[in-house]
Order: structure tokens, then C-alpha cells, then sequence
């Protein structure tokens, strides 16, 4: 059996990025009959950028109804809040006394904070916390606790899922051969997405369109993506253009071809915008009435989340054991 795992970090509203990287596909493959599926919140990692308490439960909670708007069984998925898996924080620890740190220097989300200290001249490490530095190693205890062998994720993460396949490896090596090493699942459309202003769309960039707010929020982030001065009648470039972009992560291949051909025959930008909020307001429409009715029932949520807390842990103790006594914290088996 393949199991697929993947999780979300609670910490903003979930947005179009999100839904195409990685909830969608992540749906799709939970509904295989030979998959076991393992979705989670990732509130652990939430801390890492978020020291606002009311912010993380309010995304923790936007985010559960999300997945459940979306159509994930909880029935047939293992659906858990990672902080209700304490075992999760232990292997972490595990992971980390094997990790070497010159592993995690060249982690994109760190190289990245210290690229911008430099260029504002501050020290390097302005900043940085431990939690950020060594965030591919929680990120790798997720995965492997549960052993995962397929990640569905937007391109951006697979840096990381590469880095749990070099920590399980290194552990595997030590202690023998406790994990397999997992593989992410990007699909043709996981390209990332681009947000409002043409930069990757990401919660960090403000730049993003919120998947399940209001119709009316829905037209005006749409409206508000930056489009360059080309008039009505002149053709434009599909290759650039985040408009398109967007539609062609929700339209049908015949759908985009259509699109293309609009664009060279040189669409309104206002026109193209009016098409892909049809589009998109078509699909989100039925999951976006589920979402609301979810939001105004945080206590079925709640007992969602508590249940499939409850079957995650039955498994990550039983590995947790396993692991313990491969490093020698309780006596051998
Ligand atoms: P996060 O919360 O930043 O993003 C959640 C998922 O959404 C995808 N994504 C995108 N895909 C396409 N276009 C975009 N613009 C876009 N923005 C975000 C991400 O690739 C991701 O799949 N560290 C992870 C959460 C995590 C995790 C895990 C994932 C924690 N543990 C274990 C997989 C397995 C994160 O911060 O994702």
C-alpha cells in the first residue's frame, strides 16, 4: 500500500496556492482505493513564523474546514492536528542528533533569511530562530513517522522532502533500515502559482487570493492581479501572465487552449479577469457553502480533529517505540 501524507502550516487563510499544490491533488490521491492518506495541520511549524496565538487557531480552524469543504473523508483519511501527535516532536529530536548542520545551511527557507539580512546590512542571522533553521527536520519527522512514501506538494517544498529522504537515509545507516525513503508528488500543474503581484502566491508575500472567502472577495483579489499596459486587440503573452496562469490551474486542457487563443488574438485584461473568476467561482462555489457551514460549527471540527488525532497516534507510538529502542533509550528488543 502506498501512503501518501501531506500537511499544511497554520499559519494565514488558505489560498488558490495552497488548493492547487497541494489540497486538490492530495483529494484525488486519498480517494484511490490502494492509498492510505495521512493529511495534517502543521501547527508545530506554525510557531516558527506565527507568535500570535489567536492567529494560529483561527488558521488551524480555517484551514480543518478547508480540507473537509474540499471533500476529504475523515472516515477514510487519518486527519490530525500534528500537535496532538507529541510523538512527531520526539522524532524529531531523534532526527536531529543525526542531522548535520551544513544539511540544513543550504535549506532554501533559511538561505533565504539570511540573503535578505545581508542586503538590509543587517547581521546575518538577524532574526533566525532554531525552530526556522531546523525546520526540515520536524519536516522530515511528519513523513517519517508515519513512513510515507508519496508527498503531494507545490514545487517549493521539495527541497525539503529531499532533505527527509537524506535524514532518514543517514538514520537508516546508523540504526538500520527503519524508513523508506519518501518520494513528493508534484503534478504538472503543481507549478506554483503565481499571486497578485506576480511573485510566487504565498501567505509570507500578502500577495494571495484567499480560496474560500466571499464571492465578492473572490472578484476583487482576481481584479487586483497585476496585468502589464497591453491595450484591448493587442496580443498578449500567455507564457507571462499570471491571469492565465491561475485559469489554467483550474480549466480543462480545451478550456486553456481557448484561453491561449484569446490571448493572441489579444483579449481585454478586464474580459480575460471576468472569465477566470467564472471559472474559478464555478468550482469553488459548492465547497464554498460547505466551508461556511464548517466554520460555524467549530465543535464538529474539533471532534474531527480529536478522532483522527487519536488514530495518528495509534501509529506513531507504535513507531516511536521501534525507534526508541533502535537508539538504545530503552533496552533492546
Ligand atoms: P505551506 O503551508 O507553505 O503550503 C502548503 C502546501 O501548499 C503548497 N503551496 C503552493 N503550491 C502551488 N503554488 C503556490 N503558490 C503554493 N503555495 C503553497 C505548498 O507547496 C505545500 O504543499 N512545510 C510545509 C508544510 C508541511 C508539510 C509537512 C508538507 C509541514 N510538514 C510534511 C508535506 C509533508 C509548508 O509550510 O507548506
Amino acid at each position: 500500500k502506498e501512503i501518501v501524507l501531506t500537511g499544511i502550516t497554520t499559519s494565514g487563510t488558505p489560498h488558490l496556492g495552497n488548493y492547487v499544490g497541494a489540497i486538490r491533488p492530495a483529494i484525488e490521491a486519498s480517494r484511490q482505493e490502494d492509498n492510505d492518506a495521512y493529511f495534517f495541520l502543521a501547527d508545530y511549524h506554525a510557531l516558527i513564523k506565527c507568535q500570535d496565538p489567536a492567529r494560529v487557531q483561527q488558521s488551524r480552524q480555517e484551514i480543518a474546514a478547508t480540507w473537509l469543504a474540499c471533500g476529504l473523508d475523515p472516515e477514510k483519511v487519518t486527519f490530525y492536528r500534528q500537535s496532538d501527535v507529541p510523538e512527531i516532536a520526539e522524532l524529531n529530536w531523534l532526527l536531529t542528533c543525526v542531522t548535520a548542520k551544513g544539511l540544513m545551511n543550504r535549506a532554501h527557507a533559511y538561505k533565504g533569511a539570511v540573503d535578505a539580512n545581508t542586503a538590509d546590512n543587517q547581521d546575518p542571522d538577524f532574526g533566525i530562530t532554531m525552530g526556522l533553521f531546523c525546520y526540515p527536520i520536524l519536516m522530515a519527522a511528519d513523513i517519517l513517522a508515519f513512513n510515507a512514501n508519496k508527498v503531494p506538494v507545490g514545487r517549493d517544498q521539495i527541497q525539503h522532502i529531499e532533505m527527509a529522504r537524506d535524514i532518514a537515509g543517514r538514520f537508516n545507516h546508523l540504526f538500520g533500515e527503519h524508513f523508506v525513503l519518501p518520494e513528493a508528488v508534484v503534478g504538472e500543474e503543481g507549478s506554483i502559482l503565481k499571486g497578485l503581484d506576480g511573485r510566487k502566491m504565498s501567505k509570507s508575500y500578502n500577495n494571495t487570493i484567499p480560496l474560500f472567502e466571499t464571492e465578492k472577495k473572490l472578484q476583487k483579489g482576481i481584479n487586483k492581479i497585476k496585468t502589464n499596459l497591453l491595450e484591448p486587440g493587442e496580443p498578449k503573452d500567455p507564457n507571462d501572465s499570471t491571469v492565465f496562469d491561475i485559469y489554467k490551474a483550474f480549466a480543462t486542457p480545451e478550456q486553456t487552449e481557448q484561453m491561449r487563443k484569446h490571448f493572441a488574438e489579444g483579449i481585454a485584461w478586464g474580459e480575460a479577469k471576468k472569465e477566470l473568476f467564472k471559472l474559478v467561482n464555478d468550482q469553488l462555489a459548492e465547497p464554498r457553502e460547505k466551508y461556511l457551514e464548517l466554520m460555524a460549527n467549530p465543535a464538529h471540527v474539533e471532534q474531527v480533529l480529536q478522532a483522527g488525532g487519536e488514530k495518528a497516534r495509534v501509529h506513531a507510538r507504535k513507531r516511536i517505540a521501534d525507534l526508541r529502542s533502535a537508539v538504545g533509550l530503552v533496552n533492546f528488543k
